[in-house]
């Protein structure tokens, strides 16, 4: 297996004993061991945590359903970003590159890789359209514009921003504009230099808004909500609801773990950077239904408001409370940094793609990339407002083009992604590199046999009840 030696060997030419790079190196890496663990969690903290995970576990009655979350991070989501970080490490490639090493260049596991790089490519087209929206409510409240609304106010304003063609048009394109901006710079001045930037500024406010919810009535009610056990109100849907889910929010089965974890050097720790990673996620995803739902209750609003929540009742929440125009420009802001730090994830998954396989240069490759994802993200963003994209549409396919969109990822592909890259890893990759990549730097040796029984039974088993439940048997 020549490729594989090539690629282990590659990996320790290029790099020098100062740690700088070689000249055979022409792809980049991360600057810092700190800094790929920013860059990571980065991309799995996102819209996923601040909006998705606060309304699913709302309209999933709470408690209950944050139990099953977590344990779904800790036996199916961790496993498969540990694989996915070891695959781009040892391949030093984006994923088809890393499959067509891994697996051999004709073998059909390159799939794996090519589902990775067009379902990064869907993703962001319609994940920009969301992103939007919160660039939107963070210029609103910037300018003072969600002060004293109400309920009346604030309604007919998210239809505004939700059904404009013109608003979601602007919103979509100047979200691209600044993703593409990141990923120009490359991986550790552009990538990385931006997370060590915006992490921590995420991080701070979000305890700026823990505090203020500390002092809110309905503080007692939300933590007994989010952390309570309470088994009533959840169902089979919602288990699985919770596994998807925990897929999405790690960023896992579309190969941004393999595409960031390609830059990392042989001695960095998989295994603790998996956990870091993921403890990060959890805890900034907990953190927020914990700002969020103190609101809710105190101002006496329905917590299942699904896909509202964050954009309908908390504005008109905090347009009522003193200090809210500070509270919303800062959960706003907060919000558009979590989805830019993602966004720039996925178009780095598909630019690397250009830049190792077919040698563009990173300009060319970010530029023309990221301007084709702008213009197939126009019918997301018209999804709201035209019938062509919007009812029309939904009337063929039973849902809008941006619904669609979410569906086919969310239900399938990341599914399919996590399960090759289990299957994969456990089942087919070369045994002693898959060992000698898992040890190498690893200070937690002892969790390589766990690990690797978790790829090989549970996570399949898991992910074929999604699918199940995706098809409609369960
Ligand atoms: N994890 C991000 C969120 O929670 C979304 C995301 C970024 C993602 N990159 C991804 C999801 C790659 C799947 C695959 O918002």
């Amino acid at each position: 297996m020549w490729y594989l030696g090539g690629s282990v060997f590659r990996a320790r030419k290029t790099h020098t004993s100062t740690g700088e790079v070689g000249v055979l190196e022409q792809r980049g890496h991360w600057g810092s061991r700190i800094g790929f663990v920013l860059a990571a969690a980065g991309s799995a903290i996102g819209l996923g945590n601040i909006w998705k995970f606060p309304y699913i576990t709302g309209v999933n009655g709470g408690g209950a359903f944050v139990m099953i979350y977590l344990v779904c991070i800790a036996l199916v989501g961790l496993p498969v970003m540990a694989a996915e970080i070891l695959l781009g490490r040892s391949s030093q490639s984006s994923p088809v590159g890393a499959m067509k090493k891994l697996a051999g260049p004709r073998s059909a596991w390159v799939s794996i890789g090519w589902l990775g790089v067009a379902g990064s490519f869907i993703l962001l087209s319609y994940y920009s359209i969301v992103a939007g929206w919160a660039l939107n409510y963070a210029w609103l409240s910037l300018t003072g514009r969600l002060v004293g609304l109400g309920p009346e106010g604030v309604e007919p304003l998210f239809g505004e921003v939700f059904s404009s063609s013109a608003t979601n048009l602007v919103s979509h394109a100047v979200f691209m504009a600044l993703t593409v901006a990141v990923v120009l710079g490359g991986v550790s001045k552009g990538v990385e230099r931006w997370a060590r930037i915006l992490m921590p500024t995420l991080m701070a406010m979000l305890v700026a808004l823990l505090i203020n919810s500390f002092t809110l009535d309905g503080f007692p009610q939300a933590l007994s909500f989010v952390f309570g056990i309470h088994t009533e109100s959840l169902t089979a849907g919602g288990v699985l609801e919770a596994l998807g889910h925990s897929f999405f929010t790690l960023s896992l089965g579309m190969g941004a773990m393999i595409t960031y974890g390609s830059y990392l050097r042989k001695d960095d720790d998989i295994v603790a950077a998996s956990i870091t990673i993921s403890l990060l996620d959890t805890l900034v995803a907990l953190t927020a239904s914990m700002v969020l739902f103190p609101i809710i209750f105190s101002y006496g609003m329905q917590p299942s408001a699904g896909p509202g929540l964050v954009f309908i009742s908390i504005p008109i929440a905090l347009s009522q409370m003193t200090g809210g125009m500070l509270l919303s420009i800062l959960f706003f802001l907060l919000l558009v940094f979590a989805a830019l730090t993602s966004s720039i994830s996925m178009l780095e998954v598909v630019a690397a793609y250009f830049i190792d396989e077919r040698q563009w240069t990173r300009n060319r490759a970010t530029l023309v990339t990221g301007g084709v994802i702008a213009l197939v993200g126009i019918p997301s963003a018209l999804s709201g407002s035209t019938a062509l994209f919007g009812a029309d549409f939904a009337a063929i396919f039973g849902k809008n083009w941006f619904d669609t969109l979410d569906y086919l990822v969310s239900n399938w592909v990341l599914p399919l992604g996590g399960l090759g890259v289990a299957v994969f890893t456990a089942w087919r990759m070369d045994e002693a590199l898959r060992h000698d990549h898992f040890l190498s730097g690893c200070r937690m040796r002892f969790f390589y046999k766990s690990w690797l029984w978790l790829l090989k039974f549970l996570v399949p088993v898991a992910i074929v009840f999604v699918f199940l439940h995706a098809i409609g048997v369960i």
